[in-house]
Formats: structure tokens, sequence, C-alpha cells
């Protein structure tokens, strides 16, 4: 019921304000506080500004505030409306009922990361003052070492894991309101992070083997200023960019070398498949590898490459506010990409995830369902009816992911996590997915 009690809500909170600066706190008083509930279609402009007394502009600069501090979205026939997600809602947490398989969470396995705490003798804890803050020349060196040998160049820095990164790039290279081209499905937590910074996005369709050329061609050319990627395990589908698929990407972002292009290659050490670098076909351009998901997500850092205009505007602006990454944090990433313990740990771990996704790739594969998913966390199934899917498979005991929580164009399908799949059970896993899809669409 909390839907209808939230309607009602909304149906009885009156917009107040004779001033955009007010209308627009008038608002996000009412989504604080619960009043407008994600979904709910604001007044169109004209009504509002009538109700209020006010001209029309007022309210459609109330809106564009709004919009630009990632508290509602515009789109299409649903006029303007408060995002499900908006810069005040926390990250909600799903609840998998127990007995219920959870296959939702697309988070590392606690259990195959390693053990930092082995390391902290091996990591200078030391005071530094100001003036010692910024990148460690030990872990930059260690970085241009490893990104040589993927072949990527560029001038390096680090953030506070990848989404800091794509935030700052944006902000280095772009304005409040261009568009930003994704994946479709993409992962919700960087959409999150663009509408919320004020960006517009537009989506680039994937297949397993990443973005599709002439999705990407549209996108730029209709005038979209960056364009993000994954390399490999994309989030939701496990997509990895092949060689031939970077080759007519990097043709794509060479007729538009205006574009600025962030590649998000955050399954780097567990990948089992090599790099295929798109990033550098662009003159502005970003290279992101966090260690979240090799080291665990409270490491919160990223190896950023970059062209040089690109790296000095974020680590200069950095500077002034933030200032830098914690050295301590940066010498236990040095610690833990040097210590032979923790490498053969990651290397292991790559190889489970993998074996996971694989078992259940291959299970559905021999009941006829084709998954997508070569690298990652997770495989994604399109089905025919997602809701329909979701409530059969958890009747049956497993709880997945319905695909619009990371596709915007209403593409049916499931994200199933294999994080933590035991590979004995990917058949009943693979029996369950079989009953509860229709008929699956062949792309999207
Ligand atoms: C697609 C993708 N990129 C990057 C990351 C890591 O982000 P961060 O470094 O901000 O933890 C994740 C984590 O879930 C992810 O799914």
């Amino acid at each position: 019921m909390y839907w209808y009690n939230a309607l009602v809500m909304s149906v009885q909170y009156q917009i107040t304000g004779s001033a955009a600066s007010e209308i627009a706190a008038s608002i996000e008083s009412g989504v604080r506080s619960g009043q407008l509930a994600p979904g709910r279609t604001l007044p169109p402009v004209r009504k509002l500004a009538a109700d209020l007394g006010v001209a029309a502009g007022t309210v459609a600069s109330a809106y564009r505030r709004l919009r630009e501090r990632g508290v509602v979205e515009t789109g299409g026939r649903a006029g303007t409306f408060i995002r499900q997600r908006s810069a005040f809602t926390p990250t909600g947490t799903l609840t998998v009922p127990t007995g219920v398989l959870d296959l939702v969470s697309g988070e590392p396995d606690p259990e195959l990361l390693p053990d930092l705490a082995a390391l902290k003798p091996r990591v200078d804890i030391v005071h530094g003052n100001y003036r010692d803050g910024g990148p460690c020349p030990d872990l930059l060196d260690l970085a241009r070492d490893r990104f040589a040998a993927d072949g990527v160049h560029g001038e390096l820095t680090v953030t506070s894991g990848a989404l800091d990164a794509f935030e700052r790039g944006l902000a280095a290279r772009l304005e409040p309101g261009d568009t930003v081209a994704v994946e479709e499905p993409t992962w919700s937590n960087g959409r999150d992070l663009l509408l919320s910074a004020g960006y517009q996005v537009t989506p680039v369709a994937i297949d397993g083997e990443g973005p599709l050329p002439d999705e990407l061609e549209a996108a730029l050319a209709a005038g979209a200023k960056a364009f993000i990627l994954t390399s490999r395990g994309q989030n939701p589908t496990g997509a990895a960019v092949t060689a031939e698929r970077a080759a007519a990407l990097r043709a794509v972002v060479a007729r538009h070398r205006g574009v600025f292009v962030i590649e998000d290659d955050h399954w780097a050490e567990l990948s089992q498949i090599p790099l295929h670098f798109v990033a550098d076909a662009a003159d502005r351009w970003m290279f992101v590898r966090s260690t979240s998901k090799p080291y665990g997500p409270d490491l919160r850092t990223a190896l950023v490459a970059a062209d040089p205009d690109t790296k000095a505007r974020v680590q200069g602006r950095m500077a002034i506010g933030h200032g830098w990454v914690s050295c301590i944090l940066q010498h236990f990433v040095i610690a833990a990409w040097t210590d032979e313990v923790v490498e053969e740990h990651v290397a292991t771990a790559g190889r489970v995830y993998a074996e996971r996704q694989g078992a259940l790739r291959e299970a559905l594969a021999a009941r006829g369902i084709e998954a997508w998913g070569r690298a990652g966390l997770n495989l994604w199934v399109p089905v025919a009816d997602e809701t329909a899917a979701v409530v059969a498979l958890r009747d049956n005991g497993f709880a997945v992911a319905p695909g619009r929580a990371y596709s915007f164009h209403g593409h049916q399908g499931i994200r199933i996590s294999t994080s933590r799949l035991d590979p004995g059970r990917a058949d009943a896993v693979a029996d369950a997915v079989a009953q509860a899809s229709g008929p699956a669409s062949p792309t999207i």
C-alpha cells in the first residue's frame, strides 16, 4: 500500500513560492519529506504558474534547477517527474526474503576479497603533511607499467574510486545540461550520478560484445559530448568489448574527436579476457581502473590515465578541495599490487568468478537460453516479460533483478548476479529461469 499512501500524500502536497528558488525549495522539501513520491509527475509548467500567480518562465526555471540537481527528470509524455532515486534518496538496499537465494546483489563475494590486514606491516602508515599530499609517485610508477602492459598510455592520477573519477572527469570537460551517451542497459549508479550532476543522458544500445557502433554514431551525431563505456564485466550484462568491436568503436570516435570518452575497466585484475582499449581514439579521454572489485569497495581508489589536459584539470581541481586520496590508502594499493599472496588470491578470485558465471551461462545455453555475459559478476537474460520472470523466479526460491533497474528504454530482461553462485546450483537456477522466462527477444 506504500504507493497508495504516497499518491494520496502527493496529491495533497502544496507547492508554494513566488520566485524560482522558492518553488524549487518547496518541491525539494516535498521530496525530502516523502510527500512527493518517486515517479510522481509535477504539474505542467503553465498550470503551476497559473496556480501560483507567477510567470511560466519562473516555474520553468525552478524545474530546470531541480533537473540540474538530480531531483526531477523530464521525459516525453511523462512531463517532469520526481526521479526514482533523487539526489536526496539514499541508495536502497534490497532485502531478499529468507529461504530465497540472493542472485540480486552484484557485489564482490567477501570470501574472495584478499586479506588486507595481512598487508598492514608492509604499509607505510605515517603522518603526511599538507605539502606531502597528492598521487603517490610509487603508485603511479606501478600503474604506468600495468597500464602500458595493456596498451594504455597517458598521464596518471588517483581518485576515490570510479564514480569519483567519472564525476571529476565530466566536470573538467562538460557543462551541466550537456548530454552524455551511456550504455543501454547501464550501471544505474553511474546514471544516477550523471543526472544528479545535471547532465542529460542518451542511450547507446549494447550487446554481449559492447556498445553498438551505429548507436554510438547516432548519439554523437545528435550532439552527445561524452561517452562512457565499460571494457569488461559491464553492469548489468557482463558484456566485454571484443577486439573487433573496439576497432569499430574507435573508428566512430575518430570521426567525432571532440567527444570526451571515459572507459571504465573495473574488472581488470579479475578478468580472464584481454582489454581492447577504446578511449584514446578521442583527443579527450579518461581510462579508469577502480580497486573496488578485486581488492574491496572500501579501498575507494581508482587509478586514472587521461590526456594531459584532462588529467591536469582533474588533479588541479581536486587539489583545491578534496586535496588528495589518502596516502595511507594509496600505500595499501601499492602493498596489494606487490604482494605475491594477494596477487595469487586475486588471480584465483578471477577464475572462481568466471567459473560461477560460466556454469550458469552454459546451463542456460543447454536449455536454449542465450545469456549475455563473458566477464564480471552478472549475466543478463532478455525475456518477454521481466516482471513475470522476476516473480516466478522468486516463487521458485531465486531473487534476481528486473531489467528496469538498468534499462531506460524498457527492454525486458533480468540481471542474474553470479557473484556468490555455487556452480553446483547452476542447473537448478537455469531450470527456474527456463520456466520463468517467456520467449526471449533476440537483441535489445
Ligand atoms: C560498472 C562498474 N564500474 C565501476 C565500479 C566500481 O566503482 P567504484 O570504484 O566507485 O567503487 C562498479 C562497482 O559496482 C561497477 O559496477
